[in-house]
């Protein structure tokens, strides 16, 4: 996708790089004109996958990307790890499938959130995409 506007690359290891993360997306969010419930969406879905490059993979990295053009206003979540890898997507993208005791919410809710979703996994390597994007009124 080409590049309109800035972007943040953040390392992620330990909780205080999560509510950075958080932050900065909202930050960029409201500044480039998506409303607060636009804002509260991006800043959840960054925190969950944020939070299972924390857990899954001890550390990797979020970079949040102003994509908007002349029509519409866009952000792009880029979150990559080189942890184990999703063992099983498949199941990993239902709602409850968690191998940690967890609510297994995270992956499906943020999916659902966003307006674009794309995950690449494997032993070494992990890269989900997401995008929220709103046309320009
Ligand atoms: N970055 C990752 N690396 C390796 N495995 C992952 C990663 N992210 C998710 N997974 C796997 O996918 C499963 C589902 O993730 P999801 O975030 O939906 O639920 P969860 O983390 O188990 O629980 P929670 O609802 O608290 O987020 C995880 O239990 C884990 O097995
Ligand atoms: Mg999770």
């Amino acid at each position: 996708m080409l590049q309109t506007g800035p972007s943040e690359r953040l390392a992620i290891s330990n909780m205080a790089d999560i509510v950075s993360a958080r932050g900065i997306v909202r930050q960029l969010a409201g500044s480039i004109g998506f409303g607060l419930a636009d804002q509260a969406r991006l800043a959840t879905a960054v925190s969950e996958l944020t939070r299972n490059v924390m857990q899954y993979a001890g550390n990797g990295f979020c970079e949040i990307t102003d994509t908007s053009d002349i029509k519409e206003i866009s952000i792009q979540v880029l979150v990559e790890d080189h942890g184990p890898g999703i063992g099983n997507l498949d199941k990993a993208m239902q709602d409850g499938y968690s191998t940690s005791g967890g609510l297994g919410a995270g992956l499906p809710g943020t999916r659902r959130l966003m307006d674009k979703f794309a995950v690449e996994s494997e032993p070494g390597l992990t890269r989900i995409t997401i995008n929220l994007i709103r046309q320009r009124p």
